[in-house]
């Protein structure tokens, strides 16, 4: 199908903000890619076959990861810091860049329809450590913990970790695989509780004992991210050790049966995930748990990019030097007798403490 102009000026902008602000971001090879590719009419269209709402470009160069860790010995697998410690300078990788886009063109293409972009981080778990406390703290433990967008279900196994917050007891599971940092102003309940059953859904879950799919997902991460991929590789066995249910579909149509099966106490959570849904799909999501629990008490928590944070990513008030906008926000809802309260508990932003605001910090919006 023919690409649009108007699609392909959105990507070729894509391409020039890219350039920039993965820059910002430390990823190096990206931000060049993106400068020789703001210019590429071929690359651009070649990206603009991404995924309906994924950014094309983030999308494109993931896939191209992807396809580089799956053949190691391509030449342009040398610039990726995934495969060569170090690599070859990024200000020289573009020759190679457009010579494997041009040879793998359809695999490309192939690619980009049969994945989505659903990247997850294991130390996000340190920032969910306080929410699950909370929880549990007010309804006890263990917690049946159900995850909305699992990805690869990573954050149900935020107790099998140890935590070594700064300024604050180190606590964690014995023999812990990873340790987990972070900072937190206020007095954040931090502790591990009990965890019962576990169950991950998501439109596409990914299977952790499956290696093509752990390929994905690790493709998914910066190429200079060392440590986040290293984690996550780690993370990805501990998560193939653990039993997880994973349920294939839109949550709004899985969760009310998973929810009628998972017994008390229950805690629904999620992390980057419900900041990409409509607001119509979020009033639907809660009305559903409104409604569920006029027989029970449900604690749904979350850790998400504030609104102005989601408008930044996806392109909408970027600018050439735009940073990301601090202001990921943490929440706790309680619906029980058929009511909903639901507020926000703590703030964070990049490379920031999280602020802890406590029950009493404000009600959501
Ligand atoms: C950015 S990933 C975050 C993964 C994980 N929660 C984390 O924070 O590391 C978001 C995930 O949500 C899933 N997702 C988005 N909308 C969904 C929906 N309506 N129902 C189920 N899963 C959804 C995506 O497929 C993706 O795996």
């Amino acid at each position: 199908m023919a690409v649009t102009t108007e699609r392909m000026e959105s990507v070729a902008a894509a391409f020039r903000t890219g350039a920039q602000s993965y820059g910002n971001f430390g990823a190096t090879l990206y931000s060049v890619l993106c400068a020789g590719g703001a210019d590429d009419p071929d690359i651009i269209e070649l990206a603009a076959h991404a995924q309906a709402g994924a950014q094309p470009v983030f999308h494109l160069l993931t896939v191209i990861h992807y396809l580089v860790l799956g053949s190691p010995h391509d030449p342009l697998g040398r610039y990726f810091a995934t495969l060569h410690d170090p690599p070859r300078p990024a200000d020289e990788a573009w020759p190679e860049f457009t010579r494997f886009c041009r040879e793998r063109r359809s695999q490309i293409v192939d690619t980009l329809a049969s994945t989505t972009v659903q990247t997850t981080f294991a130390d996000r778990c340190a920032t969910m450590v306080p929410l699950f406390a909370f929880v549990a703290d007010r309804v006890g433990e263990p917690l049946n913990l159900i995850e909305i967008g699992c990805s690869a279900g990573v954050l149900l196994t935020f107790d099998r970790y140890a935590y070594a917050y700064k300024n604050r007891e180190p606590f964690g599971a014995q023999g812990a695989p990873l340790t987990f940092t972070g900072e937190f102003s206020g007095d954040p309940p931090l502790r591990l509780p009990l965890v019962g059953s576990r169950t991950g859904l998501d439109l596409h879950p990914v299977h952790a004992d499956n290696a093509d799919e752990r390929r994905w997902l690790i493709a998914l991460i910066f190429p200079e991210f060392r440590k986040q991929r290293e984690e996550l590789a780690t993370a990805l066995e501990v998560v193939a050790q653990t039993d997880i249910r994973l349920v294939e579909g839109d949550a709004l149509n899985t969760l009310p049966g998973v929810l009628a099966e998972t017994a008390d106490p229950v805690c629904i959570f999620h992390s980057v995930c419900l900041s990409y849904w409509t607001e119509e799909a979020r009033a639907a999501l809660d009305a559903m748990l409104i409604e569920a629990s006029r027989t029970r008490t449900i604690h749904r928590v979350g850790s998400e990019p504030s609104a102005r944070f989601s408008a930044w990513n996806k392109g909408h008030n970027r600018s050439e030097t735009s940073k990301p906008p601090p202001s990921g926000e943490l929440t706790i809802a309680r619906y029980a007798g058929g009511v909903m309260d639901s507020r926000i508990v703590g703030t964070n932003g990049f490379g920031e403490p999280v602020t802890w605001l406590g029950w009493e910090g404000k009600a959501s919006t």
